[in-house]
């Protein structure tokens, strides 16, 4: 059992950022009925929030402007992420979580994933895992086991992901670009999309420059990859062509699809920009999520504890 340390918060609180797949090129399903990617991934200055405070039971409640979306769940994914952890780490002690949901639900932008990921570095400050000799181990091994995006998630900065997703290396910052984030409310899971992927080889393999000089060299570098999702996804909800059609008409240097949709996220070249582009979009689109953001600085999701 995991021994008490003297430095333990009563209370920790975790951003858990939007996760934007930059380029997500998928090869061929393998054994374990994974897909095999390569995905370059930055985070937004726009997420939801966990906080995490001591007690004796591990407990739930959620607020924000998309709680509702995940009220009949009966099994969050920051609960089962929680119960890993406990687990690998022989944990005994509970949690009173509170999650804002700010983020729209299977969006594409890795809300469920990041919310997992932020509850396993409140846990593992609230519960002094850092201090317990192989606590790191059962940190990563619980984000393996929540999903295959839950371990991007736990580094909450610029990375390359491969393999299914898991295999996770830490990249240098990524400019600070300003950029636009939006969802016509149409919730699409991750799962149907894959499932619609023309049969494929192998994932080509591609050289990630080590760092962008600003925006325009990223936008102009990833104009030259994609996101393999993007026409399974368009199948499933046609209402993502509008999303890009209704992007690409405001001067945006890049404008794609994000995960498995259906948010598509712009780059543009400075704030103001996006601040137009986000306001003539939720003009022309009352119904839809437009969110004016930034790609986060590295370790947005560093707890913060009291
Ligand atoms: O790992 P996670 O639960 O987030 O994945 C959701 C679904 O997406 C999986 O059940 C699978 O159908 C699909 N998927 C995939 N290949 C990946 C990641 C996810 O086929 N690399």
């Amino acid at each position: 059992m995991a021994s008490a340390v003297a430095d333990v918060p009563d209370r920790v609180t975790v951003f858990a950022p939007a996760k934007i797949n930059l380029f997500l090129h998928v090869g061929d399903k393998r054994a374990d009925g994974y897909h095999a990617l390569q995905s370059l991934v930055g985070f937004a200055e726009t997420g939801d929030e966990l906080c995490a405070e001591a007690a004796d039971d591990l407990s739930l409640v959620m607020d924000g402007p998309f709680a509702s979306a995940l009220a009949d769940e009966k099994d969050n994914l920051v609960l089962r992420s929680a119960r890993a952890l406990a687990a690998g780490a022989c944990v005994a002690s509970g949690a009173r979580l509170r999650l804002t949901k700010n983020l729209p639900v299977a969006s594409g932008i890795g809300g469920g994933s990041a919310d997992a990921a932020a509850c396993l570095r409140a846990l593992w400050r609230l519960w002094g895992l850092q201090a317990l000799r192989g606590g790191r181990v059962s940190l990563e091994q619980a984000a393996v086991e929540s999903g295959s995006d839950v371990p991007v998630c736990l580094l909450s900065g610029a990375a390359l992901m491969e393999g299914r997703g898991e295999r996770v290396t830490a990249l240098p910052e990524l400019p600070r670009a300003a950029l636009v984030l939006v969802n016509p409310r149409v919730a699409v899971p991750t799962g149907p999309v894959f499932a619609r992927l023309a049969a494929r080889s192998g994932v080509a393999q591609i050289q990630v420059p080590s760092a962008f000089a600003d925006v325009q060299a990223l936008a102009a570098w990833l104009g030259q990859t994609r996101n393999d999702l993007q026409a399974p996804a368009l199948e499933i909800a046609p209402v993502i062509q509008e999303v890009l059609t209704a992007l690409d008409a405001e001067d945006a240097l890049l404008t794609r699809m994000c995960g498995s949709g259906a948010t598509c996220y712009a780059l543009f070249a400075n704030d103001a920009a996006a601040m137009r582009a986000a306001q003539a979009v939720q003009q022309a689109h009352p119904g839809w999520w437009v969110c004016a953001t930034r790609i986060a600085a590295n370790n947005i999701g560093a707890p913060r504890s009291f």
